[in-house]
């Protein structure tokens, strides 16, 4: 039996119970409750149409959204009513912009820093160096054997100048190194070994020489470490491990982002919190990068022969979401002296990167064969209008 659709049926009382409880609570809400803070949401539409998330929170940090060449076409209405930050969801990686030694892909990358200077929405680079979408040739040496630290250095050095240079003074943050950490529970393994970083230098030398030539190409971007998963304990640790001796070696760091990758069930606020203190101690800001929350709590399991069912976005799970999405940003709302952004991973549930991977958030098994299921993770819905998540993190 699919593990997904099992656990659905499980949950089911309880998930109907809290949706009841929650319809009940919104139907008796007015607008007068956003002086204080309430934990019980209020979806309630504002009158004004003519603000955007970005005018709702202005006093508090940037709204963001991760954006395509294609998305700043067709949605570029929503995206500039809405968000006044964008990160390019994928044509600044490495791999995308610089596919060989000689050549760059800068197209798609100019298009979207062309527009976001049009409509006067900020930017953020993502990213310098990360182990997927990364090239593969920076590895391979002038014999066809693997590349020396040097050579790999030197390129690396080359590539950040390069990029980080043309953009220079157009971006106002920069994740230079984006997921070094093991992502696993196993607290003695640190690093991601998996990565070909990691086999040329096996050590974190190539982290600290990314934020230096970052800092070299552009001494006023504030310069990130960005990871997925960072509120689960035993890898919270292993990052504060890594920035405290970032903060140590007095290497160029400015700030963490948290990927925000979450789902309807997890993570919870004191895990949250605990990970933004940690950071903070540090001396460190916060920016929350590609957040989503997925509505399927659980990976979808592949049955051989059997095509899991999506039961699509049920009122459980939209109460649920709207319940997480208004904790989530009452932590933001608390700490937003330390948070300078909010950036989600894609402009609405009409398109997110996590339908193809079966709907399970980052860090989850990716059904193979592959398997699309709808995550329905954002502010936005399948027809590009607002949810009723949109207000309760609205209203507060
Ligand atoms: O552009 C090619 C296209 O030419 C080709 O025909 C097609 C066939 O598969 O693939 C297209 O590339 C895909 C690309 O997205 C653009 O759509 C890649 O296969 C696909 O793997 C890639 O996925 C991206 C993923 O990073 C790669 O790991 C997602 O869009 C992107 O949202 C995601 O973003 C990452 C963040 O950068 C870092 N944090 C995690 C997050 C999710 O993995």
């Amino acid at each position: 039996m699919n593990r997904y659709l099992t656990n659905n049926w499980v949950n089911k009382s309880l998930l109907l119970a809290t949706a009841i409880a929650t319809v009940l609570s919104f139907t008796q809400c007015t607008p007068k409750q956003t002086a204080t803070v309430s934990s019980v949401p209020n979806t309630t539409p504002q009158a004004d149409q003519s603000k955007g998330l970005k005018d709702y929170f202005k006093d508090d940090f940037y709204m963001g959204v991760a954006v395509s060449s294609r998305s700043i076409r067709t949605d570029s209405a929503l995206i500039i009513k809405e968000f006044n930050s964008v990160t390019a969801e994928n044509d600044m990686k490495v791999g995308v912009i610089h596919p060989a030694e000689n050549r760059y892909n800068w197209k798609n990358a100019d298009d979207i820093v062309a527009f976001a200077e049009r409509h006067h929405i900020h930017i953020r680079g993502h990213n310098l160096l990360w182990h997927k979408q990364g090239a593969d040739w920076m590895f391979v040496g002038p014999d066809g054997k693997p590349a020396s630290k040097e050579l790999v250095l030197q390129r690396l050095r080359d590539h950040i100048h390069t990029v980080v240079g043309r953009y220079k003074g157009k971006m106002y943050v920069w994740d230079v190194v984006n997921e070094a950490i093991d992502d696993s529970q196993d607290p003695n393994v640190m690093y991601r070994e998996n990565s070909p970083w990691w086999t040329t230098f096996k050590s974190p030398e190539f982290i600290e020489a990314a934020f230096r030539y970052a800092h070299e190409a552009d001494p006023n971007a504030k310069l990130y470490y960005n990871e997925f998963n960072s509120e689960r304990p035993v890898k919270r640790e292993k990052i504060f491990a890594l920035l405290k001796k970032l903060k140590a070696d007095h290497v160029p760091i400015d700030g963490v982002g948290f990927q925000a990758h979450w789902t309807i069930g997890r993570p919870d606020a004191d895990q949250i919190r605990k990970a933004l203190d940690e950071v903070i101690s540090l001396g460190l800001d916060v920016q929350f990068t590609e957040l989503d929350m997925t509505v399927h709590e659980n990976p979808v399991e592949v049955v051989p022969g059997k095509t899991p069912v999506d039961p699509g976005f049920t009122p459980d799970v939209e109460a649920k979401q709207i319940a997480r999405y208004k904790m989530v940003f009452d932590i933001f709302r608390q700490y937003k002296k330390h948070i300078k952004a909010v950036t989600f991973w894609n402009v609405s549930d009409r398109g997110s990167w996590l339908d193809s991977r079966g709907g399970g958030s980052a860090g989850d098994p990716i059904p193979n064969p592959p398997v699309f299921i709808k995550a329905y993770p954002l502010l936005f819905d399948i027809n590009n209008q607002r949810k009723k998540a949109y207000w309760a993190v609205v209203n507060n």
